[in-house]
């Protein structure tokens, strides 16, 4: 495998309107980010990917951009971004932006253009297709509910939207439109910018001609993965996209890919892959139902540890994954992953731990290095979310009562992770002096930066300790190249791992309240990690106190 630059770095996602609001507006902004880039590189954050801050309407929060070359007045200006990208070089760290192309806005001058005139230039620069009045053209459900097909304002057509109505798909199958795509891109590139992270991109390829699928609820509608599952040939507009844009730059991509298959793996994130590496979504995804998510399961750690593995072994050293715990689209991590009721720094840090030394590079989220916890929503109006508002119609729809609704989407929703960044105790967390857009998760009293920097026990310390462990020249090579190997897999609610390199580490995680013991086939050498102050042995058998993490060189 081919060393490359990104492979030994640590990420972290900003989501630009919940992370530092410099001018009091109650939204997040550009120079607070610039604010804080001491705090990130004391964290040890070498890349910063940041969720989408182009002019956008905000239908699906900046995920639906109307224009591609600019920066919304609310997060700041060109000359922001610029000076954003200087600063963070300065401190050898590199900007990501948000690529996202599977869509624009509504609102953007292509869509205004295509509306004008549906047979001319533009026209094909979306998916139209001519209104019918009894029938749409295919019954396909969006990814937020309701069909995806909605009337070209002043026209007989409709055109298609997998996203939100304000969020029209481009039609990659144009020439024209993937130009446009990666001039944009190269544009950016020649800022400064050190790469992207790529949203949706698994809808690009759509299944043509278009057709209709088995509905699979009593809505009539079906999966828009039904459709995906049979589009064939993405590979050609991802090779394209490469050799057009990051391979020039050698610049960092990561890709948000979903259901691939085990033998596309090596096209996607092998050497030369369409990806300098792409999500591990195995966990995110247990448990999800055809339904809703009224109806999905929830994660055991035994579960969490055969997803993980499962990802691991299926990449294996053809690539890099790039492992999360949450991000903007997912509920906290910890009150996912770690059973109700047990959630303590004690299991923070197992988690942070477990996923944090897995082979591929960590991504940490906003707040994830706090321990910040999901939300207690008591009202469906206090979520802004338009994902967590259709599944609760959903939930209704299917004979749930409000309140059962409410307490089935909550868990999952997007607005768990988009509450402020949690900066000190003061009022709105200290992320803004006006009225935050999204209320403070009001637990920011106790989970704050301020509080655990001067405590040396706190989940911020430890993730600061994992980052110099990953960098610690002496195992280095082997955290980040080193194979890894599942360990006592059998042993109930116990997660442990080998990355084997030039050394041979051992991660244990006691993945449970209660204490359990195990025996380790040979001595260990040297402890280099602990969440609690100590280890007690006995004969040969390691006592792991309830959540315990070790990392041992062996
Ligand atoms: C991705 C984004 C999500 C957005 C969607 C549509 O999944 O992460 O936030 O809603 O794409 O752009
Ligand atoms: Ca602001």
């Amino acid at each position: 495998m081919t060393k490359k630059w990104w492979h030994d770095k640590v990420a972290y996602q900003i989501y630009p309107k919940s992370f530092c609001d410099s001018n009091g507006d109650g939204i997040g902004d550009i120079p607070g980010i610039i604010s804080r880039l001491d705090y990130l590189q004391d964290l040890g954050v070498d890349i910063i990917w940041l969720s989408p801050c182009y002019p956008s309407p905000l239908a699906d929060q900046g995920y639906d951009i109307s224009d591609y070359y600019n920066i919304d007045p609310r997060f700041g200006t060109m000359e922001d971004m610029e000076k954003l990208i200087a600063e963070a070089k300065k401190r050898n760290m590199y900007i990501l932006m948000d690529l996202v192309v599977n869509h624009c806005s509504d609102e953007h001058e292509w869509f205004r253009k295509a509306c004008e005139d549906p047979e001319g230039r533009y026209g094909n620069y979306f998916y139209l297709r001519d209104k019918k009045e009894d029938k749409l053209p295919t019954n396909w459900r969006s990814y937020f509910g309701g069909p995806v097909w909605e009337d070209l304002p002043g026209t007989d057509k409709q055109y298609l939207h997998v996203f939100h109505k304000k969020q029209p798909d481009l039609n990659w199958e144009n020439p024209e439109l993937r130009e446009e795509v990666y001039k944009n891109i190269n544009w950016w590139l020649d800022k400064g910018l050190a790469g992207f992270r790529i949203d949706a991109i698994i809808n690009i390829k759509k299944a043509l001609p278009f057709r209709d699928y088995e509905p699979d609820r009593k809505d009539g509608l079906c999966s828009i993965h039904a459709m995906l599952k049979e589009a064939k040939g993405i590979g050609a507009f991802l090779g394209e996209m490469r050799d057009r844009t990051f391979r020039q730059y050698d610049a960092f991509s990561v890709g948000e890919v979903f259901n691939e298959k085990p033998e596309e793996i090596p096209a996607f994130i092998g050497d030369n892959g369409y990806f300098s590496t792409m999500f591990d979504f195995n966990e995110a995804i247990f448990g999800q139902s055809e339904k809703g998510w009224y109806d999905a399961k929830p994660v055991t750690p035994e579960d969490y540890k055969n997803c993980c593995f499962e990802a691991q072994a299926k990449v294996s050293d053809i690539g890099f994954l790039s492992n999360i715990i949450e991000n903007h689209d997912e509920p906290r991590g910890v009150s996912r992953y770690i059973p109700e009721g047990d959630l303590c720094p004690e299991s923070k840090k197992m988690l942070a731990a477990l996923y944090f030394l897995l082979r591929g590079i960590p991504f940490i989220y906003q707040g994830q290095e706090l321990g910040m916890e999901n939300m207690h929503f008591s009202s469906i109006e206090e979520i802004d979310d338009i994902s967590t508002l259709d599944e609760y119609q959903v939930a209704l729809d299917a004979g749930l009562t409000p309140e059962e609704a409410l307490k089935a989407v909550a868990g999952h929703s997007r607005d768990n992770a988009r509450t402020p960044m949690q900066w000190s105790d003061a009022p709105h967390a200290g992320f803004t002096t006006g009225t935050p857009w999204l209320a403070a998760n009001p637990n920011y009293t106790s989970i704050n930066v301020a509080a655990q920097q001067s405590d040396p026990d706190s989940v911020l310390h430890f993730y600061r300790e994992l980052i110099r462990l990953r960098k610690n020249p002496a195992y280095k090579e082997t955290i980040v190249y080193g194979s890894l190997e599942p360990a006592f897999r059998a042993q109930h609610n116990l997660m442990a791992y080998y990355r084997k390199g030039d050394k041979t580490l051992l991660v244990i995680g006691n993945y449970q309240k209660e204490e359990q013991s195990l025996t380790l086939p040979l001595p260990y050498k040297k402890v280099l990690l602990n969440n609690y102050a100590d280890i007690v042995t006995d004969d040969g058998r390691i006592l792991l106190h309830g959540y315990q993490v070790l990392v041992l060189e062996m």
